[in-house]
């Protein structure tokens, strides 16, 4: 990502070659130039999704071709005992099926859906076993995200608008035994949110294209440069002041999210089992803040690490963070600090600190402000009761303290040893893997920055991916904590492009993080995921097809 307004010719140069690229290649390929045909509005049809094209793939799948399929209609009736009486109700009420009390017998003939609590041997939560007889769909499962995930693979079998046509109509659900569970209990996505603001109804757009692909955390980047997207009770000038303009429009009026919408986008989440984790970007990347109040920054976009009122007003912030998102974890950015780039050293109270900080003997060195300023953010989180994740910038900068670490930057892969050596905690996100603000494929849209130099991120790349570190003990392996997929917005200001850079990639970040060891197949993952990008068409999202119609997009 990230050249802040501190840069603005090297901005400029991204732009121009931005501009350039698509032009370069499409003449050089001889492909039609991107974005300039219309998509043709699809027509909907009933796309289920084949047993043998389920994405992510389940561990093991049984099909019983000489068994009757089960019949799934109206009258059908969903049943659970107690424990798993939440992902029950959701699936009865997504299909409009009847739920049967606990424990009460089926009148004779009619069939059931029947969710049963059994204890399965997986390491990381959210396993199941799904059954389709002719007489019973029997899901059992440990705990209610298990469950969950079995009626999303049950609606993946079905077509997409099953509820609306079950009062008309019955569907077969082929006779198998499907055994599953992930492989990573990380299974992100991220979103950039201050780059240019992607509402609720967006943000709950996205969650629920993840919980159809079982991912489980969504990370909001919820402020930078170009803005800060939440509003928070004791610095109002956050949001009515930060929150103005964005990448595209400097002046854009403010855009933020309420309390009321987090809690409405955490609540949304969390009854897909997906986990909302919120990142505050600091020291660096604050430009926004900056403009509400800069009494606690270097004049640029860095804060004044030198301030002890600048910690009051963070504390502050995430106390207000903290009450508003229940999950486990805050966010604290640390990343592309760049302190030569920041006034620290022009600001004689920096300097001050650099000293203190420095080995005795040696010139100041601000490297050690920036590892003291993040110590302090590792405990402020930690006061307020979160664990603290960082950019993985904090492990160049020497920290040591316990906290998850969110590797990004490929050619670093030292820092992922090094945070497991020390006992930390990773979440992997290397760039030309996971980041989704990379075009998809040559020409199309994307960022041109950030060691983005080893070709698109397309589906095959990522999905021929093992994320796993050679090398590593079992005591490491176990602190991998999964993989995230971050998508920046510098470029992404649309709901049709938003959708673009996540469709069908989504699927293929959702198959590295859930299927076991082996890497899927790349030719044979994307005939997979041909009925997927079929049944999204379908649901009229801006989905990218495949190389045929790539260059066929709207991006507004
Ligand atoms: C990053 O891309 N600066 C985390």
């Amino acid at each position: 990502m990230r050249f802040d307004g501190s840069l603005p010719a090297f901005r400029a140069r991204c732009t121009q070659a931005r501009r350039a690229l698509p032009w370069l290649l499409s003449v050089c390929l001889g492909l039609p130039l991107a974005g300039q045909a219309e998509q043709v509005a699809a027509t909907p049809k009933p796309v289920p999704i084949p047993l043998s094209a389920l994405v992510p793939q389940p561990q093991a799948v049984t099909t019983q071709a000489e068994q009757a399929p089960f019949i799934l209609n109206a009258q059908v009736f969903v049943q659970s005992t107690e424990a798993l009486s939440v992902p029950a109700r959701v699936l009865a009420q997504s299909l409009d099926l009847h739920m049967l009390p606990t424990g009460a017998a089926p009148a004779s003939g009619a069939t059931r859906i029947r969710f049963e609590q059994l204890s399965l041997d997986s390491k990381v939560s959210g396993a199941y076993r799904l059954k389709i007889g002719s007489e019973e769909v029997l899901i059992q499962a440990a705990e209610p995200s298990g469950a969950f995930y079995a009626t999303q693979t049950l609606l993946q079998l079905l077509p997409q608008e099953a509820k609306r046509t079950l009062s008309a109509g019955r569907f077969e659900l082929p006779a198998a035994d499907i055994s599953d569970a992930p492989r990573f209990e990380w299974r992100g996505i991220m979103v950039d949110v201050a780059r240019h603001f992607h509402d609720v109804k967006r943000v709950k757009g996205v969650i629920d294209q993840m919980a159809l692909y079982k991912l489980n955390r969504l990370h909001l980047h919820l402020s930078d440069d170009q803005g800060w997207r939440l509003a928070i009770k004791a610095y109002p000038k956050l949001s009515t002041v930060g929150g103005r303009g964005d990448h595209s429009r400097p002046d854009a009026p403010a855009q933020f999210y309420s309390a009321d919408d987090i809690r409405s986008i955490v609540r949304y989440a969390a009854e897909r089992y997906i986990e909302v984790v919120p990142e505050i970007d600091m020291p660096g990347h604050s430009g926004a803040a900056a403009r509400a109040y800069p009494e606690y920054f270097d004049g640029l976009v860095t804060f004044n690490p030198a301030k002890p009122e600048t910690y009051h007003f963070i504390d502050t912030v995430l106390g207000e963070l903290a009450a508003l998102f229940p999950g486990r974890y805050i966010h604290f950015g640390g990343d592309e600090v760049w302190v030569e780039k920041t006034r620290w050293a022009q600001m004689p109270e920096v300097v001050a600190m650099a000293q203190d900080l420095t080995p005795a003997g040696q010139a100041p060195q601000m490297k050690f402000v920036e590892a003291e300023f993040a110590r302090r953010m590792v405990q402020l989180i930690q006061k307020h009761q979160r664990v603290p994740i960082a950019w993985d910038e904090v492990i160049a900068a020497g920290l040591r303290e316990g906290m998850v670490v969110q590797w990004w930057r490929m050619d670093h892969p030292e820092a992922v040893l090094t945070a497991l050596n020390q006992g930390q905690s990773v979440i992997l996100s290397p760039s030309d893997r996971m980041y989704l603000d990379y075009a998809a494929g040559l020409g199309e849209p994307g960022a041109p920055w950030e060691g983005n130099t080893g070709g698109p991120v397309s589906v095959e790349k990522i999905v021929a991916w093992e994320p796993m570190p050679e090398g590593l003990g079992e005591a490491q392996r176990q602190r991998v904590l999964g993989i995230e997929a971050p998508l920046w917005t510098e470029n992404v200001r649309s709901e049709a492009y938003l959708q673009f850079m996540l469709y069908p990639r989504l699927a293929a970040v959702a198959e590295v993080a859930w299927r076991q060891q082996a890497r899927s197949e790349p030719k044979a993952f994307v005939k997979r995921l041909a009925p997927h990008i079929a049944r999204w068409k379908a649901q009229g999202l801006n989905v990218r097809g495949g190389l045929a119609d790539a260059h066929q997009y709207r991006l507004h």
